[in-house]
């Protein structure tokens, strides 16, 4: 028996009204007719601001009483207590020991205990058991390894290997979140693995994020699995990533996002602009080419879902969590894979069919990234500490960890999420599939105008598999979230029509 409910509220009859004109369509909806009402139409809304065309009326029609105003989840005492334990001093030691080892090439020395990327992969893997120890067990330490052969940037067959901690969920322990950073480090020719390559920034910054929350995790009992990956390859083709997609994705493992923290150290440009409390998050809108199956890409397409890909709602939902006096940080979302002209290990899990997002700091100095270090014409190159941020990369850490702390205390993401689309009908009628799992205390309705960035309204419908709201999905883009009875809300699913 399908359990139902119905949203009542106003309808948005304003709206008929203002536009002054029935529309209809003929059962094959080839014929089209219009009908003027008899009375004047009321006077328009103004429908551009000269002031702040941006916020302009039409990018937030259409007006509706549907839902209230969606409130973003604040962080809770447990939340703000952990991002309080992010050390900015811890995060500087990380960054320079990581440079100590002259280069982490990835074609560097594997077994020279003080030069190269094996001598960092070692000190990471045992830094890494160390900072599991609290956890009882609940988090192991492996260091997942493969041998790659030569490739276009691989000039020797080359081991790679990825040091990999995962905290047992408590209670969804088959529900996974992955964050990561590249401990593969490089300079200006990317087949140099004999010379200094500090990487600090790039990425040493990720790898000490990552591991700062492996640190302040391994005390904590989070309802899913969280995975804090090191890995390497990432500059000579994402190699180490790919693998461990891969992996997860061979043995049908459900993660749920993926972070990728790259670059996210620095908080001054190569103008010398500053902007020490915003982090870039890219997140890409299209899904990669067979993750999607054909049939599902181009319903996206007729129904306008290419900017609710599921990375698009990680993104949303980061801001939404992360974005706040607590972490002190804005969250930057861009459109995009990634910048121009480059790439991150979040791609490798995007085309293992997982939503994956990349964090970079929002100016980039292109003089401290994949450079000699050297002093030219009075200018320093190379990626060295010296240009790191610690308190930013400790603000963006706290952006990871309420990201990450609220996806795994939150249900799983809402399955089989589905639109009515049979008959014409201005309201919209939404089923998915109800969930057994502990905590679960029920779903709400999300929904924005089409070219708004985030969820705007929320509309709570209780434990239930489907709902009705008095909204035309025709004008708005509609998502089902789940709700835990701790408070945590999952990222919204976006519904496709019943096939
Ligand atoms: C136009 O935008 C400005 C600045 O955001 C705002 O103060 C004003 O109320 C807006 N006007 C209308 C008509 O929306
Ligand atoms: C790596 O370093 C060790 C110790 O210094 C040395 O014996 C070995 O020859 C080096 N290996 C390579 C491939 O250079
Ligand atoms: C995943 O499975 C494919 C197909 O069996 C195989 O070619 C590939 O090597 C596997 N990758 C990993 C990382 O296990
Ligand atoms: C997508 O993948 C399919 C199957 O591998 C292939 O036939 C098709 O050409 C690809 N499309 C694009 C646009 O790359
Ligand atoms: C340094 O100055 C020389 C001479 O003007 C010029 O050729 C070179 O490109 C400059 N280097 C950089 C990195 O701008
Ligand atoms: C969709 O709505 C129509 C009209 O109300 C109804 O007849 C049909 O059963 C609904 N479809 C589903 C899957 O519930
Ligand atoms: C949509 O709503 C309008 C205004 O309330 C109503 O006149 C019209 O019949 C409705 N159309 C359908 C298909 O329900
Ligand atoms: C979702 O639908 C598919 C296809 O109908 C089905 O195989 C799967 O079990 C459903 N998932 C859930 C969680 O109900
Ligand atoms: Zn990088």
């Amino acid at each position: 028996m399908r359990l139902s409910v119905l949203i009542t509220g106003a309808l948005v009859s304003a709206l008929a009204s203002a536009h002054g004109a029935e529309e209809t369509y003929s059962s094959e909806q080839t014929h089209y007719s219009e009908s003027l009402h008899a009375q004047s139409p009321p006077l328009p809304t103004i429908l551009a601001n000269a002031s702040d065309y941006g916020s302009c009326a039409a990018a937030s029609w259409p007006p509706s009483d549907v839902g209230t105003q969606l409130i973003p989840q604040a962080p809770d005492d447990e939340v703000q207590a952990m991002m309080k334990e992010i050390d900015p001093v811890r995060i500087q030691a990380i960054i320079e020991k990581l440079v100590s080892f002259g280069t982490r090439h990835t074609l560097s020395n594997q077994t020279d205990p003080k030069r190269g990327i094996g001598a960092a992969r070692d000190w990471i893997a045992a830094e890494m058991r160390t900072l599991a120890a609290p956890s009882g067990g609940r988090m192991k330490v492996e260091v997942q390894s493969y041998i790659q052969p030569v490739a276009s940037r691989i000039s020797f067959p080359v081991r790679i290997s990825n040091v990999v901690a995962t905290l047992q969920g408590s209670t969804d322990p088959s529900r996974v979140y992955v964050i990561t950073g590249h401990y593969d480090s490089r300079i200006t020719d990317v087949m140099n693995y004999w010379d200094d390559a500090p990487g600090a920034d790039d990425d040493g910054s990720g790898v000490a994020i990552m591991m700062e929350l492996c640190r302040i995790m391994a005390t904590r009992h989070p309802k899913a699995t969280m995975v804090f990956g090191a890995v390497a390859g990432e500059e000579q083709g994402l190699y180490g990533s790919t693998f461990m997609a891969q992996t997860y994705r061979n043995a049908s493992v459900n993660v749920e996002a993926m972070l990728d923290n790259d670059i996210a150290g620095a908080s001054v440009g190569d103008k010398g602009q500053k902007d020490p409390y915003t982090i870039r998050l890219f997140a890409q809108g299209t899904l990669p080419n067979g993750t999607e199956s054909a049939a599902r890409v181009a319903t996206r397409l007729v129904i306008g879902g290419e900017n609710d890909s599921p990375a698009r709602e990680l993104a949303r939902y980061s801001n939404e969590v992360a974005a706040n006096g607590a972490t002190g940080m804005n969250v930057a979302i861009i459109y995009r894979l990634d910048r121009f002209l480059r790439g991150g290990d979040h791609s490798s899990f995007l085309s293992a069919g997982y939503a994956a997002i990349r964090f970079t700091e929002p100016n980039e100095n292109f003089a401290h990234q994949h450079q000699d270090v050297r002093v030219e014409n009075g200018t320093q190159y190379g990626d060295l500490a010296e240009f790191v941020d610690y308190d930013f990369t400790a603000r963006v850490a706290k952006v990871n960890l309420a990201t990450m702390w609220s996806l795994a205390n939150a249900p799983g993401m809402v399955r089989n999420v589905s639109v009515n689309a049979t008959t014409l009908s201005n309201d919209s009628e939404f089923y998915w599939a109800a969930s057994n799992e502990i905590g679960l205390a029920g779903y709400e309705v999300v929904w924005r105008p089409t070219t708004a960035p985030l969820w705007t309204h929320v509309v709570p419908v209780g434990n239930v598999n489907t709902a009705k709201v008095p909204l035309s999905k025709d004008n708005v883009i509609f998502g089902i979230r789940a709700v835990g009875s701790n408070g945590y809300k999952s990222p919204a699913v976006i519904p496709f029509p019943v096939s």
